[in-house]
């Protein structure tokens, strides 16, 4: 059911493609063949931002967004978004960012964070056209963005997608701000919400039941949704923050959370704290490090660490000149930190199976994974969906009785073009995986 309010059901030429999405194999993949994995070409987001040096502020999105298709906010009957004091992510309904309230716009505001609110946001969306491709076409209703960041991909989607309203998530309060400018002439198509995607599914059903959003009045909490979207890891505003750590190029206290108003522990906790073997545990798993327990012993050695200059010096000087990969070698060990103060792999975990379960029929889960560690919980994520744990052998008809409602959408993971990656280099280590929901929690009528 359309929900009241929201964009209606779009046209039959949809109906065809569900009916005949039905008609395929719920464990097939049908719109591409496998791509072979090019390990070789990852780079951690910190090494891309390196190679792109200012060149992301040239390269503007406007052509995706609302005012980009003739509509200033004030035409668009836009209400602000404007974000009241953040509650605890545990609290999600109190940090809803509500549509109906006035205030005032964004750009009157002062920096928050070292980013500027009337600068137009550095980040560029990754992959983008793909992404509104694989959504353009999803039944009528809510699309959650879970990671809405600068609001690059939400404003190219509600640009494309008149069927589709968002709710955009966001653990970073800076990011959400940078989104509600950016996201404001769409007006009440769009509901921004402070949480963590990896309370996902509480996290929609609160705002459903608190009536935010206009979800559906009837119909089951779970399978809701139209579409669940995933961009992982950091934007390219937090990485430039220069007070926020992320990068070894800005030397700050060695912070990393995406979330400052949390009191979780920040990456100088963690580095201090941590033992040599959890370190180098995690500069081998995430950072794919070869020199993980040299680096790791140094850092123990060289205890309390303070800043990112002291942690990208100590880094360098772990590893024998000859064996330096392209750019810095302290890209990857602040991916690996990153990942950790922010508990990043644990978050994924759980809010992938929570994404597929929110699926109404028809309705599409999309990842952008930016390194080998993510891409891989997402495979193994929408393998088990696509089969339904079926064990039998390949290529022998099932009969463990496994049963899947999801269907991959293509086999392996789509990567940037060349010319993507010249204009935007920080897209160089993205994979994208995408999966449909088949047939409803309900079973087929
Ligand atoms: C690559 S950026 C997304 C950029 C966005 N797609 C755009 O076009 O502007 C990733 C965003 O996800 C957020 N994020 C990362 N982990 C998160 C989590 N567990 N829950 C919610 N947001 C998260 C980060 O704060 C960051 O703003």
């Amino acid at each position: 059911m359309v929900p009241r309010g929201w964009p209606q059901r779009a046209n039959g030429c949809e109906l065809n493609d569900r009916a005949g999405t039905r008609a395929r194999r719920a464990r097939g993949a049908d719109e591409a063949p496998e791509e072979k994995r090019d390990s070789t070409s990852e780079r951690s987001d910190d090494s891309a931002q390196e190679a792109r040096g200012t060149a992301n502020a040239t390269h503007s999105t406007d052509s995706t967004d609302g005012k980009a298709h003739g509509r200033t906010a004030s035409q668009a009957s836009a209400r602000i978004l404007r974000s009241p004091p953040t509650g605890s992510v545990e609290d999600s309904s109190s940090a809803l960012f509500p549509t109906g309230r006035q205030g005032p716009t964004p750009q009157s505001t002062t920096p928050i964070g070292g980013l500027r609110m009337s600068r137009a946001p550095g980040h560029v969306p990754v992959l983008v056209e793909e992404v509104v491709a694989l959504f353009a076409r999803v039944p009528a209703g809510v699309l959650v963005d879970a990671t809405v960041g600068a609001g690059g991909h939400a404003a190219a989607i509600l640009a494309a997608c008149p069927q589709l309203a968002v709710l955009g998530i966001d653990r970073d309060p800076e990011a959400l701000a940078l989104a509600a400018a950016r996201l404001e002439g769409f007006g009440d198509r769009v509901v921004l919400l402070h949480a963590r995607f990896g309370d996902l599914g509480s996290v929609v059903a609160d705002a459903r039941a608190a009536g935010r959003g206009r979800w559906p009045t009837t119909g089951e909490v779970s399978t809701v949704v139209s579409g669940v979207l995933f961009d992982l890891g950091v934007s390219s505003m937090q990485l430039e923050a220069p007070d926020r750590g992320f990068s070894y190029r800005h030397e700050a206290p060695l912070d990393m959370r995406m979330d400052r108003t949390r009191a979780g522990r920040d990456a100088m906790a963690v580095l201090n704290e941590a033992s040599e073997g959890e370190l180098a545990r995690w500069f081998a798993a995430s950072g794919e490090q070869r020199f993980a327990r040299r680096i790791a012993r140094s850092i123990v050695a060289a205890r309390p660490l303070v800043t990112t200059t002291q942690l990208a010096e100590l880094v360098e000087g772990s590893i024998p000149a000859a064996q330096r990969r392209r750019g810095h070698p302290a890209s990857r060990v602040f991916q690996a930190v990153r990942i950790a103060v922010n508990d990043e792999l644990e978050e994924l975990s759980g809010a992938l199976p929570a994404a597929l379960d929110l699926l109404g029929e028809g309705g599409r889960c999309v990842v952008i994974a930016y390194h080998s560690g993510e891409d891989r919980l997402v495979k193994s994520a929408f393998a088990l969906a696509a089969t339904g744990g079926c064990q039998c052998p390949p290529g022998l008809p099932c009969v463990c009785g496994a049963r899947s409602v999801h269907r991959l959408l293509f086999r392996g993971a789509k990567k940037p073009s060349a010319a993507e990656i010249a204009r935007n280099p920080r897209a160089s280590s993205a994979r994208l995986r995408a999966i449909e929901r088949v047939v409803s929690s309900r079973g087929p009528d």
